[in-house]
């Protein structure tokens, strides 16, 4: 107790600040979780301004104490300590250049309830078998297929606002609600293909266990809590036992189906390239499937929701680029309803937006490695297991990658792509970098561009007055008290 508690992170502070790095002074057990608990607290007590400038309230003690310790500082979560590392160089060397130093870390036994041991949490050979296995779903010629699929469901979306607009000309909609049912029925049609209504259903069940997590989360976490048959715990495991069931029942009928692996139109889903290697190699068991759906459902979700719920908003707060988007839109589309594959490639103007919204408002505003071993990293000893915690927010702030326009909305600065949009192309990786990158990168892009492009076509749209502007995180970046915007159906005689 003492040695865990006491005298090993006192080593650890010794160990650093001979190397020239501190931090805040760690408290016996709590390390710095007050301060941590209380710079959230206050900076989340109110909305702030219509700004883009939102590191101080979203990641509040990375800015505070930034500008004691600079950039490179210890900060302690309990026992834990971490290591902040956005130096540029130091970023690349974690995840490219020395990656096979650096693992992914544990993550809270809640997360890794609901996110499963898959493809998000493996490592080593297994992670590489499966990654490997999975890779062809997101194969361009794959989400190809994809596209009718996606563009069929955000038109029955947004048919619905139409239909709720009709009579007073305009509709508010919270559209950080009604993205979330758009990518989970995306999300669901790429793991599960055909059988979509068993999909759904599993993810109903996902959907409660994550409200459970929620609350789990923001009570204290005591270690072992979580064995202990608490009602919420009992719920917990009982929730966990059907959605195993269900994925069980569903994958034995994909066994004995024909179409076990191809689509009817030709596509490939996740449950049908795990079933095939399944069958192929014993590595791969039942087990193995239902935690990759798992991951699937968890990782592509709420990322791509929020995603869509920013800039939403960013096109709301700047109405000169809505009118430009919309102008490529309805040149590129032409007559057409909806837009092709073909289409989607030639929005040029969306694409710096979308990239844009990324910088500014990243889904994923942290990520964290752990060493593997003893390691060397920009002339630094750090011990094994050390955690590394890259604040991917404060990267695609910074201006002295940016310039001093970082916290502008901006989006021409990526006209010439992504890799010359700054001084340093590390300074944007919404998706992460190397080797654990978004394997879902390119179907959340395409999804986002239909959806975009679709409501574009039919919609002018702006902030509702209630809109509070108030980035916080829970896991993942999303706005405080939702995302109310007005929405005006167009004449679609253009
Ligand atoms: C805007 C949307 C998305 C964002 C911002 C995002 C962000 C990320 C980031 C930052 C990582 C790397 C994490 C790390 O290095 O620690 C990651 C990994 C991952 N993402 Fe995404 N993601 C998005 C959409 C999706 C979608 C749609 C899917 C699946 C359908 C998906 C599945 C995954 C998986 C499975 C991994 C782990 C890959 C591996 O380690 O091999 N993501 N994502």
């Amino acid at each position: 107790m003492v040695v865990q508690f006491w005298w090993r992170p006192r080593k650890i502070e010794h160990h650093f600040s001979r190397q020239g790095i501190r931090g805040p002074p760690y408290r016996f057990f709590i390390g710095n979780v007050k301060e941590l608990a209380g710079m959230m607290l206050k900076a989340s007590s109110q909305p702030m301004p219509f700004s883009h400038n939102i590191l101080p309230r979203v990641l509040s003690f990375y800015h505070h104490w930034n500008k004691t310790y600079g950039a490179t500082f210890l900060v302690w979560f309990g026992p834990t300590v971490r290591l902040t590392v956005s130096e540029p160089d130091l970023v690349k060397e974690i995840f490219t250049s020395k990656s096979e130093l650096y693992e992914k870390n544990e993550a809270h036994p809640l997360i890794k309830q609901l996110e499963g041991d898959g493809l998000l949490s493996l490592k080593g050979e297994k992670w590489a078998r499966h990654r490997k296995i999975i890779t062809p779903t997101f194969h361009t010629e794959n989400l190809k297929l994809l596209v009718p699929v996606v563009a069929q469901s955000v038109s029955d979306m947004v048919e619905k606002w139409s239909a709720m607009s009709s009579g007073c000309g305009e509709v508010e909609i919270e559209v950080f609600e009604w993205f979330q049912s758009l990518t989970e029925d995306v999300i669901i049609r790429t793991a599960f293909g055909s059988c979509y209504e068993d999909g759904k259903a599993i993810f109903r069940l996902q959907a409660q266990q994550m409200v459970l997590a929620a609350q789990a989360f923001q009570t204290v976490f005591v270690p072992g809590y979580r064995f202990l048959p608490t009602k919420r715990n009992i719920s917990c495991w009982k929730l966990d036992r059907n959605i195993k069931k269900s994925l069980m029942k569903l994958i034995e009928r994909r066994r004995g189906s024909s179409k076990n692996i191809v689509q009817e139109n030709g596509s490939k889903d996740l449950l049908g390239l795990m079933i095939q290697a399944s069958n192929s190699t014993p590595n791969i068991t039942v087990h193995d499937i239902i935690q990759e759906c798992k991951s699937f459902l968890f990782a592509g979700k709420q990322t791509t929701s929020n995603m869509l719920t920013w800039t939403t908003i960013l096109l709301a707060m700047h109405p000169q680029w809505q009118v430009q988007a919309r102008e490529e839109v309805l040149r590129v589309c032409g007559s057409r309803n909806v837009p092709t594959s073909d289409d989607v490639v030639k929005l040029k103007t969306l694409s710096m937006i979308l990239n844009e919204s990324l910088r500014l408002y990243p889904p994923t505003i942290a990520t964290i490695r752990r060493a593997k071993a003893d390691a060397e990293l920009g002339g630094y000893i750090i011990p094994r297991g050390t955690e590394l915690l890259i604040p991917i927010l404060a990267l695609h702030h910074d201006q002295a990658i940016w310039g001093s326009d970082a916290n502008e909305f901006f989006p021409p600065r990526f006209s010439e792509g992504v890799a010359r949009a700054a001084k340093d192309p590390v300074g944007f990786i919404p998706f992460g970098l190397g080797v654990r990158t978004c394997i879902g990168q390119n179907l959340a892009i395409m999804q986002a561009k239909l959806a975009l492009s679709i409501i574009l076509q039919r919609f002018s749209f702006r902030l509702a007055p209630s809109y509070r502007h108030a980035p916080t995180v829970l896991m993942l970046l999303y706005p405080q008290y939702g995302a109310p915007i007005i929405f005006q159906p167009l004449s679609r005689k253009r």
